[in-house]
C-alpha cells in the first residue's frame, strides 16, 4: 500500500539568524532535510500489511517557501516540492500539500523537516498505529519542555488537543509531555481537517496541531506513541539547539563505535559526519573528523587530530596525527601496514600499497605507490606511478602540470630520487636508477644508472670576499 509522507520545510527558522534556510543547516555533515528525507525513504517497501504485498512506494511531498530553490535543489529527485507562499504555519503548510497527495494511500505521515534525527523504526509505528484509520501522534517526555506543544488530556488520560507553547496557560506550561512535530493521518480526514482550520491563536497562524480537537470531536480515536530515544524527536531552531543535537547525535555514534569495539581515546571528541566501518582492533586518538564514507581495517592506528574523507584504510595502517585524508570522489587508499604522517596530505586517487611511508609535509594526488615505496619528508607526488621500494627523496616534486595538461612520471622499482628534485612530466625513471640530489630531470633517465641534471659544483682559486673600504681612505 502507498504513503503519503509529507516534509514541512518552509519555514524561514528566525531564531537560526541566518540567510539558509533552517533545514539546509548541517547536522553531522548533512542538511537537516537530507537526514529527514533518508527517514522518509527508509519506509519505502516495508508500510504494507503484510510483506506479501511487497514494495510499497513513498510517496513524499515537501513544503517550500523560504528560500525554496535552494531547498529544491537538495531534495533533487527524492520528493516533488510544493510552494507555500506566505509560511501561514505548520496547517497552512499541509493544506498546500493536499493537493500533491496521493488519494489512494490510506495514510500520511506529516515530517518537521527541522526534526533530523527519527529512525524509520518509529516513523513506522507510527504509520501502523494510524492503519488509515487513527490520528497517531508521536509525543515525548521532555525535562525542559520550552517552546514546544503541550499535550492536552483529561482526568482519565485520554488526549483532548494541543496547545502550543504561546498559547499555553501557565498551568499548560507545567506538562512534560510534548508533541514532537511528526504524526500520521488517515489521509482523507486530514485533507478535510487542514481545510478547516482558523488562525484564531497567539501567533495568528494555522496550527497542524489543532486538527487534534477536530479528531477528538468527531470521535476519530486518537493514539500516541512514544519514540525510543529523545534524540530522534528533538527539533532544531536556534544555532543552540543545532550544536547540541549535534553533540548529542555524536556521542550516540561514538558509543555505537566502541559497542562494536573500536577504541576510542575520548567519545566527546570524535565527529562522524558519515559512515565509519572499522574492523577489529581500531584506535582513534582524540579530535579525529571522518566525513563520507571510511573503512578501517583490523587493527589500523589513527592519531590525535586527523581530517579523514571518503577513504579506506587497510589493516595494520598507522596514520599518525594531524594527517588530512580527503578523497572526494576518487577515493584514497592506503594498504595493509602503511605509515603516514604525521602532516601527510593524501588526496583524490592517492592509492598506497603495503609497507608504503608517507611522512611529514607529503602531499599524494593521482598517484600509486607499489608496496614498500617511502617519500618520507616535504614531497610531492602528483599524477605519478611509483613503483616497490622506491625511496623518493626530500624536497623533490613532480613538476605534473604544464599549463594546460597534467602529465604522468612513472618511476620504476627501486630507483631512488635524491632530495631536491624536479621531475617534470611525462617523464620516466628506470627501474633502480638514481637521480642525484638537485637534479631537474625532463627526459627519461636509464634504469640502473646514476642520472644527475644540476651544474657541476666548481671552486674559483683565489676569490676574494669583497670589503667595505675603509671611510676616508
Ligand atoms: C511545531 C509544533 C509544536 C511541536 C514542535 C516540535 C505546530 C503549530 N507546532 O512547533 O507543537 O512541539 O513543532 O518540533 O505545528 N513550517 C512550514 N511552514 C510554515 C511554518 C512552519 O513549512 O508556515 C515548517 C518549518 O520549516 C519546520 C516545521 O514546519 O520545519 C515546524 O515549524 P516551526 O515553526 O519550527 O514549529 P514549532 O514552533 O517548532
Ligand atoms: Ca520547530
Amino acid at each position: 500500500m502507498a504513503l503519503n509522507v509529507v516534509i514541512m520545510a518552509a519555514g524561514k527558522g528566525t531564531r537560526m539568524k541566518s540567510a539558509r534556510p533552517k533545514v539546509l543547516h548541517r547536522l553531522a555533515g548533512r542538511a537537516l532535510l537530507d537526514h529527514v528525507l533518508d527517514t522518509a525513504h527508509g519506509l519505502s517497501g516495508t508500510n504494507g500489511p503484510t510483506p506479501a504485498e511487497g514494495a510499497a512506494p513513498v510517496h513524499v511531498v515537501v513544503v517550500t517557501g523560504f528560500g525554496a530553490s535552494q531547498v529544491q535543489a537538495c531534495v533533487g529527485a527524492r520528493g516533488q516540492c510544493v510552494r507555500q507562499e506566505p509560511q501561514l504555519g505548520t496547517g497552512h503548510a499541509v493544506q498546500q500539500a493536499v493537493p500533491a497527495l496521493d488519494a489512494l494511500a490510506p495514510v500520511t505521515l506529516v515530517l518537521n523537516g527541522d526534526v533530523p534525527l527519527v529512525r524509520t523504526e518509529t516513523a513506522r509505528a507510527l504509520v501502523q498505529a494510524c492503519a488509515g484509520e487513527r490520528l497517531a501522534l508521536l509525543t515525548v517526555e521532555l525535562d525542559d519542555p520550552g517552546g514546544y506543544g503541550r499535550f492536552l488530556r483529561d482526568a482519565q488520560g485520554r488526549v483532548l488537543g494541543i496547545v502550543e507553547h504561546k498559547d499555553a496557560s501557565p498551568e499548560q506550561r507545567g506538562i512534560h509531555e510534548v508533541y514532537t512535530g511528526i504524526l500520521a493521518a488517515p489521509t482523507a480526514a486530514l485533507a478535510r481537517w487542514v481545510a478547516a482550520l482558523r488562525d484564531d491563536n497567539a501567533q495568528r497562524e494555522f496550527y497542524l496541531t489543532d486538527i487534534v480537537a477536530m479528531a477528538v470531536a468527531q470521535g476519530v480515536p486518537v493514539v500516541a506513541a512514544q519514540p525510543a530515544s529523545q534524540t530522534e524527536v528533538l527539533g532544531v531552531n536556534s544555532p543552540v539547539q543545532l550544536a547540541e543535537l549535534e553533540r548529542l547525535y555524536q556521542r550516540e555514534q561514538a558509543h555505537a563505535l566502541m559497542e562494536a569495539g573500536v577504541r576510542l581515546a575520548d567519545p566527546a571528541r570524535l565527529d562522524l559526519r558519515g559512515t565509519l566501518a572499522c574492523g577489529a582492533d581500531v584506535e582513534i586518538d582524540v579530535n579525529c573528523i571522518f566525513e563520507g564514507a571510511v573503512s578501517l581495517g583490523d587493527g589500523v592506528r589513527i592519531g590525535a587530530n586527523c581530517y579523514i574523507r571518503q577513504a579506506h584504510i587497510e589493516a595494520g595502517a598507522v596514520i599518525h596525527p594531524f594527517t588530512h585524508i580527503d578523497g572526494e570522489a576518487a577515493g584514497v587508499k592506503v594498504g595493509e601496514g602503511a605509515l603516514v604522517g604525521p602532516y601527510a596530505r593524501l588526496r583524490p586517487g592517492a592509492e598506497l600499497g603495503p609497507e608504503v611511508h608517507i611522512g611529514n609535509f607529503v602531499e599524494v594526488k593521482n598517484s600509486t605507490l607499489a608496496r614498500g615505496a617511502k617519500a618520507n619528508h616535504l614531497a610531492y607526488l602528483g599524477d605519478a606511478t611509483v613503483g616497490e621500494r622506491v625511496n623518493y627523496g626530500a624536497g623533490s616534486i613532480t613538476a605534473n602540470y604544464d599549463g594546460a595538461h597534467k602529465h604522468r612520471t612513472v618511476i620504476e622499482a627501486d630507483a631512488h630520487i635524491g632530495s631536491n628534485c624536479v621531475l617534470v612530466a611525462p617523464v620516466t625513471v628506470g627501474a633502480g636508477a638514481t637521480i642525484g640530489g638537485g637534479s631537474t630531470i625532463a627526459k627519461d633517465a636509464p634504469a640502473g644508472q646514476l642520472t644527475v641534471a644540476r651544474a657541476r659544483q666548481a671552486t674559483l682559486p683565489g676569490w676574494k670576499r669583497p670589503r667595505k673600504d675603509k671611510a676616508g681612505g
